[in-house]
């Protein structure tokens, strides 16, 4: 009888213990969003891409930039820049490029005809190379020129072909990607229907073996899911914590009671 008493005090205690424990671990989990941990430091303000400069030192794309100085074109792609709510993708054809542009001539242009030409190479939008598959879905895009200065994307398996009727390139590397401002090189000089008419005279020769492209875009979507999956499995991780201890405590008290019946 004294032992029986003793287990039963003995048994309320454990009980007691294991219950007072799990409302612990119970509250545990709403804990960490209270603690205060410490805020991480703000971002520095990101610095603007002075574009005179990036085309300066990339490339070479002096032929290029000197006609966005010449047609003023170079303060409106700087402005958008700097709009880092939009930001800008520009795309860049070499001095090659320009060289080798035998027709038809930029030389018998308007200045305002050349002023679209150069507003031709850009989209008022940042846009990874990730994003060039959305962009081939929704082609044709307006360009920065407007109206009927649109081009075509293709996503060619991570190469991106651009397309304006006239030409038919593919951006063949990236010279800057960081949110709000892209910059890619071109093979070609983009020209626009809307300045050369759709008189399109028949493919020249078929384009030389194409070069090995950089693999960078794929990086992207993969990171993305990785962090998705270890979220998501963090949760029911935590959870089956809480369920294994009231197993445990369940044991005790099962444990227990086998002994009450022993005694
Ligand atoms: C951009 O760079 C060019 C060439 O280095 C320089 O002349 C110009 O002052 C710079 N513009 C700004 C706004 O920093
Ligand atoms: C762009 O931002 C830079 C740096 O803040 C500034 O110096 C420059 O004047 C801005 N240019 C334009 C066109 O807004
Ligand atoms: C440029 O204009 C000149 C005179 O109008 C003409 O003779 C020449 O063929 C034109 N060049 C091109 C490439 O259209
Ligand atoms: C890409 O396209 C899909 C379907 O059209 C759309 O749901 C998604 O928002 C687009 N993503 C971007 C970044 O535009
Ligand atoms: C762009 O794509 C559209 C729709 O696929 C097509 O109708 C148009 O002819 C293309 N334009 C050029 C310049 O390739």
């Amino acid at each position: 009888m004294e032992k029986t008493m003793m287990f039963i005090v003995c048994s309320t205690l454990v009980l007691l213990c294991s219950t007072s424990a799990y409302a612990q671990k119970g509250k545990s989990p709403p804990s960490p969003p209270i603690s205060l941990t410490p805020t991480p430091a703000p971002a520095p303000a990101p610095e603007h891409v002075n574009l005179t400069e990036l085309l300066s030192v990339a490339g070479p794309f002096h032929t290029f930039l000197d006609y966005l100085v010449s047609t003023k074109v170079i303060e409106t792609l700087q402005n958008q820049a700097n709009d880092t709510e939009e930001g800008l993708t520009l795309f860049v054809p070499k001095d090659k490029a320009f060289s080798s542009l035998k027709t038809p001539s930029l030389s018998n242009l308007t200045a305002a005809q050349l002023k679209s030409l150069c507003l031709f190479h850009a989209l008022p939008h940042y846009y990874s190379l990730a994003d060039f598959k959305n962009l081939s879905q929704a082609s044709p895009i307006m360009t920065f020129a407007g109206g009927a200065y649109t081009l075509n994307f293709t996503d060619n398996s991570g190469s991106i072909l651009v397309g304006s009727g006239w030409t038919n390139t593919k951006v063949s590397s990236s010279v800057h990607s960081t949110d709000p401002v892209a910059v890619y090189q071109v093979d070609k000089v983009l020209l626009p229907e809307a300045i050369f008419g759709t008189d399109i005279p028949p493919m020249p020769a078929p384009a030389p073996a194409p070069e090995v492209d950089s693999a960078a875009p794929a990086d992207a979507p993969d990171a993305d899911s990785k962090h998705a999956s270890s979220e998501s499995s963090s949760t029911p991780s935590s959870s089956y914590r809480i369920i294994s201890f009231s197993t445990r405590s369940f044991l005790v008290l099962a444990f227990s009671s086998g002994m009450a019946l022993l005694l």
